[in-house]
């Protein structure tokens, strides 16, 4: 069986087309999905992404990790106490929150975990956690361990300071979501900035 030249040349062209086209599909739409080893739950990140261990100093002097809170809840928030506005309204949402949602609220633990602790000391959180929750947690420690658990957990942090500023007088740039990890320390959600008291306990209690 013999093609004539011209038939060879358009099938060698057909061929060269579509691999150009599977190429550009797989480089446009990542089609056909290139695997990726693990499965991830829809709609969110990997349950085993985002969390893990820490070890921190509580607002009271007292060293505590991940397992001071296991079997409960944590509704855990990244920020610092200088912040002028959103750390505050956040706290305060979370706050309000948890005294709406009734008798599960106490399987909940608030926790805000400081991005600046070369200001936000024990005693300095001591003082201000009681404005928002009366079990509100803060942690703080060592830059070294804030920058491991802000890693574990995906916050971004970052020192600003306004052009003549004094040395102190920095904020932070930081990420303004909070967690919902569960009594086994998996992320369960997340709520992003600006969500409201009500809604946060509809999400709640989906969750707990
Ligand atoms: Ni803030």
């Amino acid at each position: 069986m013999s093609f004539p030249p011209s038939r060879i040349f358009a099938i060698v062209i057909g061929l060269l087309v579509a691999a150009v086209v599977i190429l550009l599909l797989r480089v446009v739409f990542d089609f056909p999905p290139a695997s990726t080893g693990a499965s991830k739950p829809e709609g969110g990140p990997s349950r085993t992404v985002i969390g893990g261990p820490f070890t921190l100093v509580d607002h009271n002097g007292k060293t505590v990790t991940e397992r001071d809170f296991a079997g409960r809840s944590m509704l855990i928030y990244f920020g610092f106490t200088y912040c002028p506005d959103v750390c505050p309204n956040t706290l305060t949402v979370m706050g309000e929150a948890l005294n709406k949602l009734g008798d599960k609220a106490a399987s909940v633990v608030p926790i805000l975990v400081t991005v600046d602790p070369e200001r936000d000391t024990a005693e300095h959180l001591k003082e201000y956690v009681r404005h928002f929750h009366p079990r509100l947690v803060a942690l703080t420690g060592t830059t070294d361990q804030v920058a491991d658990v802000s890693r574990k957990y995906r916050v971004y942090y970052a020192k600003v300071r306004p052009e003549g500023a004094g040395e102190q007088e920095y904020l932070m740039d930081h990420t303004s979501i909070i967690y919902l990890m569960g009594p086994d320390g998996q992320f369960r959600t997340h709520f992003s900035h600006g969500i409201d008291a009500d809604g946060m306990v509809r999400r709640l209690k989906d969750h707990l």
